[in-house]
């Protein structure tokens, strides 16, 4: 049994606190290699933003857990040495057992999301709230699901989104006892969030439902998943340098900083991060066909991807500058 806080991580109570209070939200990145984890570490520090770092089902496979949980506090150990002070939460992203969310509290991970969202309303309360039994006798933070996105949910398929429905959420936040809920209000997962016919916006977010959450459990954290932008300048270059992505389209940025400014305290980013690096790879080749070095392709990828992230804390969530009030 390892304890969270002797890695120096932390959970996300006092995060989620200050987002609510600084009307700004807390990103939350997926990582799943070293490249990864060390630009999101670089652009949180260089913009001096709290982060949570998460771990996909998908990356568990990719990379296994041990190891992800190792570079996480290898991720701490290399702030200190910056001398940089920011707060980093390690979180398992999309939990779908009770043994699983156990076995990454045992060894270490600061905060869990145990996603329920694809059973019944009873079945996922019941399994919540075991998870959150478990966690909070570790003080470990808890992120609930309510409501399903439409696109892929790590390995589970969901055709259409299920808003989440106002009348349930403080039912559920009371009965489970979680730290913060995920809604479903408009995201989706992937880099096809909209099909849209041509010279078409996207569809705005459902402010509506998540004004009516907030109403129901005031001051309640709360998480969007399926956040990326979908950003259009590295799509373009994904496609100029041989890649075929169509119809890739994401949430106006717009549209998350009104949401970070409200009772959403948590936005979770991943597809933007994928693409970044792909663009930056994809050019790499095909403008050095004789380069055979992984760090002359990864290197600049990572870049791309600190340079995003940075974008991201100061433009969009507005979590820079606040990492230090928080350490
Ligand atoms: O929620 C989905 C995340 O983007 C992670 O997806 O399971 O492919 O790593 P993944
Ligand atoms: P995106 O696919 O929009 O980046 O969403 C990521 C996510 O929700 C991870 O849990
Ligand atoms: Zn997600």
């Amino acid at each position: 049994m390892v304890n969270y806080k002797d890695l120096g991580l932390v959970n996300t109570r006092k995060m989620f606190k200050a987002a609510h209070e600084g009307k700004f939200a807390i990103p939350a990145y997926n990582f799943n290699n070293m490249e990864q984890l060390q630009a999101i570490i670089l652009g949180c520090a260089e913009s001096d933003s709290p982060v949570i770092i998460q771990v996909s089902k998908g990356a568990r496979s990719y990379a296994n857990q041990t190891l992800l949980r190792y570079m996480a506090e290898g991720a701490v150990a290399m702030v200190r040495e910056m001398g940089a002070k920011i707060p980093i939460t390690l979180h398992l992203d999309h939990g779908d057992s009770f043994e699983l969310a156990k076995s990454c509290i045992d060894t270490g991970f600061s905060s869990v999301m145990i996603d329920g969202s694809h059973l019944s309303y009873e079945d996922n309360i019941a399994l919540t709230r075991k998870v959150v039994e478990f966690a909070h006798d570790h003080d470990v933070t808890v992120e609930g699901e309510l409501g399903v996105l439409a696109g892929i949910e790590d390995e589970v398929q969901s055709e259409h989104s299920h808003y989440t429905n106002p009348d349930e959420v403080e039912d559920f936040v009371s009965r489970t006892g979680v730290d913060s809920l995920a809604i479903s209000i408009g995201t989706s997962h992937g880099a096809h969030k909209f099909k849209l016919k041509p010279g078409e916006n996207p569809p705005p977010l459902r402010f509506d439902i998540l004004e009516e959450i907030e109403k129901r459990i005031p001051l309640f954290p709360i998480v969007l998943h399926g956040a990326s932008s979908v950003v259009p300048e590295y799509v373009d270059m994904i496609n100029q340098y041989g890649g075929k992505l169509e119809n890739a389209v994401g949430i106006p940025e717009d549209q998350l900083r009104r949401a970070a400014g409200s009772a959403v305290c948590k936005i979770n980013i991943d597809s933007d991060g994928r693409l970044a690096m792909t663009a930056k790879i994809r050019e790499a080749f095909m403008k050095s066909p004789g380069e055979f070095d992984p760090r002359k392709y990864l290197g600049p990828a990572r870049e791309a991807l600190k340079n995003l992230i940075i974008h991201k804390n100061r433009n969009v969530l507005g979590s820079a500058g606040h990492g230090h009030e928080l350490v």
